[in-house]
């Protein structure tokens, strides 16, 4: 598995995350094979966040399989994110529930500290001085090894760095080749005939880059926001078609192709996958093993429906 080491972040950190959202749904036993799966498959980040399941159950289904997998604590990276209170119908980034927040999912997942702690999508209201607060108090406790954000636009990023100490080292964004935003805009740039040009993000990409802020790109099989996978969907086809000619030059499956193609990118971003079968995460993880060419990046891209403009 190939590592990266994140700016002022963790050092060697697998270039594929493990996500744990959907992980609720699984026993206890079928969690800890997931986990153990994609360590032995080299991955060493995984990603949480307090709104993954009911009243944090990923958290707390990791906590409870994490000792069932003999992987020792401080051989992983444990990520989790805070925010997004879907059960009181509000995105909360104040001190007092960043504080919180922090203290259930340590609690839940069983652990002494986050490597990494994400800010999840933007609380409109957010105060940046009382953000400013919380990060300083959790650094302090030693909770929070290193603070970061996520589907943040540049612009509150700046603002965010005017009263946070601490270098903010990961924004989390959506990239699949379906879902391409964060490269489109560029390519397409002052192209009044397609939405591709339309700039959603405020140039997210190459603001990330220019200030060494590593992007972990979430849902890298799916379609739409949460559309499902366009891996072997039949609307589709074109994609498919062009995945299943590269993954059988390179003996692997269209799965390692699709990730193959985000970690391409020379941003030297992270993917994070989601899947909860173990056969699922090693075919994705031969996708660290891939060097796909300038060529075979373009082929791919242009199969998922863009043009050249
Ligand atoms: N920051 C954010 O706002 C945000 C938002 C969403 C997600 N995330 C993070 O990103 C992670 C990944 O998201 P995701 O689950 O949507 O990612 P994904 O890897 O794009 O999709 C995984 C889903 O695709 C399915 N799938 C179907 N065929 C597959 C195949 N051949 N290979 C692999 N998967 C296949 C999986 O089902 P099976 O389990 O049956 O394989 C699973 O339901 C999450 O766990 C979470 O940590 C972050």
């Amino acid at each position: 598995m190939k590592q990266i080491n994140i700016v002022n972040g963790p050092q060697n950190a697998s270039v594929i995350i493990q996500g744990c959202m959907r992980m609720p749904s699984l026993s206890k036993e079928d969690a800890a094979k997931v986990i153990r799966t994609a360590y032995d498959c080299g991955v060493n980040f995984y990603d949480h966040a307090t709104c993954y399941g009911e009243n944090g159950a990923a958290e707390t289904k990791f906590g409870e399989s994490f000792p069932l997998t003999g992987i020792k604590r401080e051989d992983i990276y444990i990520q989790s994110k805070c925010g997004l209170c879907f059960d009181r119908n509000e995105f909360d980034w104040t001190k007092e529930n960043i504080l919180s927040s922090v203290d259930d999912s340590l609690r839940r997942l069983q652990v002494e500290y986050l490597d990494t702690l994400l800010l999840h999508r933007p609380d409109v209201l957010f105060d940046p001085e009382e953000v400013a607060e919380a990060f300083d108090a959790l650094e302090k406790s030693g909770k929070v090894r290193h603070f970061c954000v996520s589907n943040v636009v540049p612009m509150q990023l700046e603002l965010l760095k005017k009263y946070v100490k601490q270098p903010l080292v990961i924004n989390q964004l959506q990239l699949s080749l379906e879902q391409s935003q964060l490269i489109d805009q560029a390519l397409y740039m002052n192209n009044k005939t397609t939405d591709y040009s339309v700039n959603r993000d405020g140039n997210a990409l190459d603001y990330c880059r220019l200030n060494d802020i590593t992007i972990q790109a979430w849902s890298p099989l799916q379609f739409g926001m949460f559309g499902g996978t366009f891996i072997d969907n039949p609307d589709f086809p074109e994609l498919n078609a062009a995945l299943a000619k590269i993954a059988e030059r390179e003996q692997v499956s269209k799965t390692a192709i699709a990730i193959a193609w985000i970690l391409r990118h020379p941003a030297k971003m992270q993917a994070i996958i989601g899947t909860m079968n173990p056969e699922h995460i090693k075919d994705a993880c031969m996708a660290s093993k891939v060097e796909l060419s300038h060529h075979d990046w373009y082929e791919l891209y242009l199969a998922a429906g863009k043009f050249l403009p």
